[in-house]
């Protein structure tokens, strides 16, 4: 498939049978990351659909509701089925009580792919670009290619967050960096006793990094602020757009396409998204609210 032109891959199945009707897993781990985001392990060994890097499921909660949550473990294993939530509202807050042995209910895998099989095809070099849980939809692009690392050139994680302990993921971060050819960056908005890394915001980050334009395919995920100026860096240095993947948040109720909750434009996030090429969303990221 050629870079920029649609990923959605429609040969990865939704839930069986009726689409609204979510199949109900076990939590086998559930991973406390910080103050408010926690990781759950899901046990899906009977179904484990197939889902690509960037993909999404419906979680729904009892006696609560549904959100859209990105999934964020290894394609390659997909009979644990990962999520990484921060518990902002009705859905998300009580799901970090959630425990060990308990039920969740999952539709999915929903939504388009980060370029990443474009990427091995092509052996170029990744640029990616996380702000605060927009590193969760980033990691299964980050197994992939250190599972399958000469498909790739170089490997450049950019990752901000608000604080030192709101960084995601800090365990394995060390490992990623172990990698030949990768190379991980973090940046913080507000430093903190025994932090004596870079403070700023995320595009800051891309001033520390050398890259070829013409040989990276960028990926953002992010506050949508941090999206628009990392785009803008990211031109300004000549990523050419179509080589420059954002993914977009929208407020879900169906994510299968039907109740147009997600409109975005002329795209329904859901099914057009959430991943999209710069080229089509940039114009649309420029208006606060559509
Ligand atoms: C494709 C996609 C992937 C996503 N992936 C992830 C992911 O991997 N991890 C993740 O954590 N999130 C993810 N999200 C975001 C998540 O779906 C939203 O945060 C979702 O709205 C949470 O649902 P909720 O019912 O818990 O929150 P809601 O109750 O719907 O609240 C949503 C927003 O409203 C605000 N809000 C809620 N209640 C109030 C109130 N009383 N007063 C003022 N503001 C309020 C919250 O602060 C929050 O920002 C994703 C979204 C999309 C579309
Ligand atoms: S969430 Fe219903 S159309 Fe996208």
């Amino acid at each position: 498939m050629a870079i920029g032109s649609e990923t959605r891959d429609s040969s990865l199945p939704a839930s069986a049978g009726d689409p609204m009707m979510p199949r109900f897993l076990r939590i086998r781990r559930a991973i406390r990351e910080n103050h408010d985001t926690i990781t759950l392990e899901l046990d899906d060994s009977q179904a484990a659909p197939r889902f690509a890097p960037g993909q999404f499921n419906m979680l729904y909660l009892f006696g609560a509701g549904e959100a859209a949550i990105s999934i964020s473990g290894s394609p390659a294993r997909p009979q644990t089925l990962v999520h990484t939530i921060r518990g902002v509202g009705a859905v998300t807050a009580p799901l970090l009580r959630a425990r060990r042995g308990e039920m969740l209910g999952v539709r999915g895998p929903y939504g388009s792919a980060w370029p990443v099989e474009e990427a091995a095809a092509t052996g170029c070099d990744l640029l990616l670009l996380a702000g605060g849980i927009g590193l969760a939809p980033l990691r299964p692009v980050i197994y992939e290619v250190l599972r399958r690392r000469r498909d790739f050139g170089r490997l450049i994680v950019l990752y901000g967050a608000r604080t030192p302990s709101d960084l995601l993921y800090r365990k394995e971060i060390v490992q990623w960096r172990s990698h030949p050819g990768t190379t991980v960056k973090l940046i913080v908005d507000r430093a903190a006793a025994g932090w004596s890394g870079r403070v700023g915001v995320l595009p800051d980050l891309l001033g520390a990094v050398e890259f070829d334009p013409a040989e990276t395919i960028a990926m953002a995920c992010g506050p949508e602020v941090m999206m628009r100026f990392a785009h803008r860096e990211l031109v300004r240095r000549g990523v050419a757009e179509q080589r420059i993947y954002l993914s977009l948040e929208r407020n879900m109720k169906c994510a299968i396409g039907f109740c147009g909750h997600c409109q975005f434009g002329g795209a329904f996030i859901c099914k057009d998204g959430p991943v999209f090429t710069a080229d089509r969303v940039e114009p649309l990221l420029r208006i606060r609210e559509l």
